[in-house]
């Protein structure tokens, strides 16, 4: 039975779609494992977050990720918990893919800002949060590691405000000092948790909610000095306010050891009860569409396929309206033309399932999308075109040769599907040939990725040679001749089209464009 718009909009007001972004290390991957495991998505987590040589999590999947540790791939994860359907979609830990990480984000509705208590914010969290702050996405903060050493929560406050202008307002404030952590303070009740550890995080921690009188009893001191600095917020103003977070100016902050299970619950029922729902993307014209209208999404990702046996692309698509179900026949609003869903899965780790059905806010994995690149959009009836995800500048520049030249169409091959996937930008000209294109990254390790999949997934060793570029400006065809004219200034076209002039730095860009008053060298912003 079809939908009705009703349903439709039942099921999209109950999504919770949003991302964790946290510098390296800092527990992303602990806590989304320990996010799923009190939505009983999984059986057992903690013990399981992986780092080299131990069962890795569910969101490692490639080899390079678990050697290196760190998750290069992205992908969601679908789980049920109360009555809303949460899906966490999962971003690059690296600074070197923060493209990557700036589509995924493209696909949320709210993102958790995950600090680690003994580090304040750090540098990558920074990146990550001026990517949501850029696209206005609402940020919840959970300051992690509370169980260890780390700084005051007085002093994290004050630097998450300078650092980021956002207003911490603290819906839980911790009993006990870092190394500590003894429950937390709910701020708006009053009432205390207290927290109790159990083998290793392993299960769901022990927590038992008192009244103020009863948490004095138990904890004495400790108690009054969490009320009394919960009362010095209340001074401040610093209290939960839904359009202030929504607008971005403030952040819901909460008190947690994703190690020790500790004050996961909270964070659930806070994107439960605060995050905002799907709702209504506006077009490229600016236009809402309504959550009910036809089916329409966008793709916010393209990637290989994780069977190293079965090679196939899939493209995760963010349902903006309508109802997606398997099988149905969409239209690719870039090329008009229809495009099957007969493999539609959700996809998280080495994990598949089919999807039959998926609403506003949902993500789904189509399998065999090799027509589809990253920003299109597929719709139903009615047609529609969500807004382009725009390209980041590269700053790193590298010639890619096949060593084995009589692989070259194996090497072709290659190139061509990693640039389709956006792991690189292939940039050509007709001085360099099709033999030894130009790659262009934001951070070197896209270059590894590069040369790791070449060789086992396409069967083409290769050789990276060094260009000594920095800056990348976008040019015109009618300036190329007074470009040529300069030294040390290359010109190449991307595959979108857009052609880029190198520079070595901004001195040289600097020098060039006062001797050539007028020309077009634009800078590749992010809007
Ligand atoms: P990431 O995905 O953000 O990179 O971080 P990840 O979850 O892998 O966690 C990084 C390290 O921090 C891990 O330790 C993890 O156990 C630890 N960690 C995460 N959350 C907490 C917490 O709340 N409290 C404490 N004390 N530690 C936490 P590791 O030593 O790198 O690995 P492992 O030996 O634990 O596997």
């Amino acid at each position: 039975m079809t939908p009705t718009p009703q349903t439709i909009r039942d099921e999209a007001a109950r999504r919770r779609t949003f991302a964790v972004i946290a510098h390296p290390d800092a527990g992303k991957s602990t806590l989304t494992e320990a996010l799923a495991l009190h939505a009983r998505a999984i059986g057992q987590a903690g013990a399981t977050h992986g780092k080299a040589g131990r069962r890795a999590t569910v969101s490692d999947w490639m080899q390079m990720e678990q050697d290196r540790g760190i998750s290069i791939s992205s992908a969601a994860l679908q789980f049920e918990y109360r009555d809303c359907v949460v899906n966490l979609i999962d971003t690059p830990g690296h600074a070197d893919f923060s493209e990557d990480t700036y589509r995924v984000l493209s696909s949320v509705d709210c993102a958790i800002m995950l600090v680690d208590a003994a580090k304040g914010m750090e540098e990558q969290t920074m990146k990550l949060f001026e990517v949501c702050s850029h696209r206005n996405i609402p940020i919840m903060t959970v300051i992690n590691k509370w169980d260890r050493p780390g700084l005051e929560s007085l002093e994290l406050m004050d630097e998450i405000q300078q650092k980021t202008g956002m207003l911490p307002t603290p819906l839980t404030w911790p009993v006990g000092d870092s190394g500590d952590f003894r429950g937390v303070l709910d701020r708006e009740t009053g009432e205390y948790t207290k927290f109790t550890r159990t083998d290793g995080g392993a299960t769901i921690a022990g927590a038992e909610t008192m009244d103020p009188a009863r948490a004095e009893e138990v904890e004495g001191d400790v108690w009054t000095t969490a009320v009394e600095e919960s009362e010095l917020l209340e001074l401040e103003e610093q209290n939960f306010d839904y359009d202030e977070f929504r607008a971005g100016k403030h952040t819901p902050v909460m008190f947690a050891s994703a190690v020790l299970n500790f004050g996961v619950a909270k964070i659930l029922d806070t994107l439960i009860d605060r995050a905002p729902a799907a709702e209504p993307r506006l077009d490229r014209d600016g236009e809402p569409r309504p959550v009910d209208a036809p089916f329409s999404g966008f793709v916010f990702k393209v990637q290989a396929g994780m069977d190293r046996n079965h090679r196939d692309l899939l493209a995760y698509i963010r349902v903006c309206s309508g109802v997606f179900e398997r099988g149905m026949v969409v239209t690719h609003a870039e090329t008009k033309k229809p495009f099957a869903t007969k493999h539609a899965q959700h996809v998280f780790g080495r994990d598949r399932d089919s999807v039959e059905t998926a609403y506003p806010g949902d993500v789904v994995g189509l399998v065999n999308a090799s027509a589809l690149r990253v920003g299109d959009s597929l719709y139903v009836d009615e047609p529609v075109q969500f807004p382009p995800i725009p390209s980041f500048s590269p700053e790193h520049f590298m010639v890619i040769r096949a060593k084995d030249p009589s692989k070259y169409k194996q090497f072709r091959r290659g190139i061509d599907q990693l640039d389709h996937e956006g792991v690189i930008q292939v940039l050509r000209s007709d001085l360099r040939g099709d033999q030894a294109p130009v790659l262009g990254a934001v951070g070197p390790i896209q270059f590894e990725v590069v040369e790791d999949r070449m060789v086992n997934e396409f069967n083409s060793p290769c050789r990276l040679e060094s260009l000594p570029y920095t800056l990348a400006r976008r040019t015109v065809k009618d300036d190329i001749p007074k470009l040529a004219k300069e030294r040390s200034v290359e010109v190449l076209e991307r595959s979108d089209g857009t052609l880029l002039a190198l520079f070595s730095d901004r001195w040289r860009l600097g020098g060039v464009e006062r001797e050539n008053p007028g020309i077009t060298l634009e800078p590749l912003v992010v809007t």
